[in-house]
């Protein structure tokens, strides 16, 4: 009988730049299951992030449930907005914060990962990046539109081209959603609705494709709000939280650790035959179609 159990399975995590988002989240449950752990981190952050890891700050976050620490086999350098060299720009070359990197375009990270581990049988997309996030749709420029396409959607695309050759068979890929891609929310601006659309849309397109091609699944994760670091950025993350908490059916946080879960059954043979899919886990806020706790909104009695 298939089972949870990711024993011997290597996770590459593009999207891991602290203990406070999806990806680590994510990472953490498959470790719990087994899995080794290999990182792909904003290039710009890369060193805060190892630094942080090596004096010791993220030790409670790591720990599993059987008393070790979650460990990983290598962090890679990743800025998933380029693909091959070529596509650098001058001037992120020269900045300060790539000048010492290398190697950090897709293609040149998938082919050191295969090179240091061989392939891989899950791979997580867990980054979004969107400059103008804070605009309104209406305002938002066409740079900073595909910009947000580029980083958040097209980047999904650009890793799947390049691990689906080097995967196991029976691998499973994960990125996450969020459901201001079919409902207006205000706020999420800048192209980010557009690119998390893009981004759900894609999930089927490409589990046709990567399936009949290597017979790999493509699923994405609608998530709930959590408070990020890149969800501190856009602003209103913790009224957010206070919106779901107040009107989604499951009265309740949400944790990262459910998404991390959620994530961990979709790597493993369980859900051998689930692909293309966009999972809800928001504590069932996507069902909703009022907002029950609106002062507006005068429900009938019960039984009247
Ligand atoms: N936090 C939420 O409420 C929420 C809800 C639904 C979906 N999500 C999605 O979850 C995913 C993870 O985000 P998070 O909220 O956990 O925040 P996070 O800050 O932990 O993760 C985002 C990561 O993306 C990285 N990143 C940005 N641009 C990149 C690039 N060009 N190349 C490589 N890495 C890049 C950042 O450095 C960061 O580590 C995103 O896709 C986000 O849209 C978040």
């Amino acid at each position: 009988m298939a089972s949870m159990n990711l024993k011997g399975k290597k996770a590459f995590i593009a999207g891991i730049g602290d203990d406070q988002g999806y990806g680590w989240a994510i990472a953490k449950s498959l470790a719990e299951s087994g899995a080794d752990i290999i990182i792909g981190t904003w290039t710009p952050i890369v060193k805060i992030f190892t630094q942080s890891w090596n004096l010791g700050k993220f030790d409670e976050s790591r720990r599993l449930s059987n008393g070790n620490l979650m460990e990983y086999l290598k962090v890679y350098p990743l800025d998933a907005a380029f693909d091959k060299p070529e596509d650098v720009p001058q001037e992120i070359k020269e900045n300060k914060r790539y000048q010492d990197a290398s190697g950090y375009t897709i293609s040149e990270v998938a082919a050191q990962v295969e090179k240091d581990f061989g392939k891989i049988d899950i791979l997580v997309h867990a980054l979004a990046n969107g400059p103008e996030v804070k605009k309104p749709l209406l305002e938002t420029s066409r740079q900073g539109y595909l910009s947000a396409i580029s980083s958040s959607s097209y980047s999904f695309i650009g890793l799947l081209q390049q691990f689906g050759p080097r995967m196991n068979p029976h691998a499973s890929t994960i990125s996450l959603t969020y459901i201001a891609s079919e409902r207006a929310i205000p706020g999420y601006g800048g192209g980010m609705s557009s690119a998390k659309a893009a981004l759900e849309s894609d999930t089927k397109m490409l589990a046709f494709e990567a399936g009949r091609k290597w017979g790999i699944r493509v699923n994405t994760i609608s998530a709930g709000p959590l408070r990020s670091r890149a969800a501190r950025a856009i602003g209103f993350i913790d009224s957010m939280i206070a919106y779901s908490e107040a009107n989604a059916p499951l009265v309740k946080s949400m944790e990262a650790e459910e998404v991390g879960n959620a994530a961990c059954f979709l790597a493993s043979p369980l859900a051998s035959a689930i692909t293309g899919v966009t999972l809800y886990v928001d504590n069932g806020l996507h069902a909703m179609g009022l907002a029950v706790d609106s002062p507006a909104l005068i429900l009938p009695q019960e039984g009247a």
